[in-house]
This record gives structure tokens, sequence and C-alpha cells, in this order.
């Protein structure tokens, strides 16, 4: 019986170990694609996220810049849930709120609406970047 109960404790452990590691995994990298999740953060998120506040706090308002970087965060929130990469529920939150922030931003733009497009970027940075920075970002 004690033998019994030994290895059904070690399995559970490498089980619970194997499951760490691929969620471990999941955050730096998808399935199947090539971009890694460091690439898509400072090739497409970062990158868009700092040329959008370059913009949104720019004298001259140019909208189709601002249009442009958003839908590409937009993207960017889609591609974060494919290819098996969403290891959890605060991911799935935070990856959600930068569709949805972004397309605030993008919809604001329709109505030359300066202020909602601020506003909805603010909640964008805090909503998602640190949510999920926050929850699975290595710390360095
Ligand atoms: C759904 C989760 C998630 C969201 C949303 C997210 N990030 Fe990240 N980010 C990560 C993870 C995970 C890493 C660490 C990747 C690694 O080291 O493999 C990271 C790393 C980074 C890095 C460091 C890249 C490097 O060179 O090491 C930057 C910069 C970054 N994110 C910017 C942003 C910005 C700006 C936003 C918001 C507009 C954002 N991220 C939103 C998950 C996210």
């Amino acid at each position: 019986m004690k033998r019994f109960i030994g290895i059904l404790v070690a399995l559970l452990l490498v089980t619970g170990f194997v499951i760490a590691e691929r969620v471990e995994a999941q955050k730096t990298k998808g399935k199947t694609r090539a971009a890694s999740t460091k690439h898509l953060m400072v090739g497409l998120v970062a990158s868009n996220c700092g040329h959008l506040r370059k913009d949104l706090e720019a004298a001259d308002i140019n909208w189709d810049h601002i249009t442009l970087h958003a839908s590409l965060l937009n993207e960017a929130g889609h591609l974060l849930m494919d290819d098996g990469r969403c290891p959890d529920s605060e991911w799935a939150k935070a990856a959600k709120a930068l569709q949805a922030q972004s397309a605030a931003v993008v919809a604001a733009s329709t109505k030359d609406d300066v202020a909602g497009a601020k506003a909805a970027f603010t909640e964008l940075t805090a909503q998602s970047c640190a949510i999920c920075h926050t929850a699975h970002k290595p710390k360095s």
C-alpha cells in the first residue's frame, strides 16, 4: 500500500511538472508559428504602442497614423490568443483588453475624438500590458 501511494505521489509530481513546463513554454512561443512572444512584443506590440503614444501626444494629430498603430495592436491582441499561446484566464483577459481598447482608439479616431482616443489608450496599457506582464513576464 505504502509503495502504491509512493508511486502515485511520484506520478502526480511528474504530471504536474510536465504541465507547468508546457504552460511556461506556451508563454514564450506558440505551437507551430515561427514568431516567439518576444518577437511579437518587440516587433509588433511595443513598437506600435510607442508610436501610438507619440501620435496621441502630438500637437498636430494625424489620424491615419493613429488608426494604423491601433489596428496593428488590435491584430496583436488576436495573435496573442492564436496558436495555443494562451496559458490561462489572466492572459486571455489582457489579450482581449488589447483587442477592445485598440478598437476603441480606432472608433474614437472616426469621430476626431482626441480625448476618447487618449482615454482608451490609457485603459489599453493598464488592462493589457500591465496585467499580462504582472502575471506572465519573467522578472529581470
Ligand atoms: C497577453 C500577454 C501580454 C500582453 C497583453 C502584453 N505582453 Fe508584453 N510580454 C509578454 C510576455 C510573456 C513577455 C516575455 C516574453 C519572453 O521573455 O519570452 C513580454 C515581454 C515584453 C517586452 C520585453 C521584450 C524583450 O525584449 O524582452 C516588451 C517591451 C513588452 N512585452 C511590451 C508590451 C507592451 C507595450 C504591451 C501593451 C501594449 C504588452 N507588452 C502587452 C506578454 C504580454
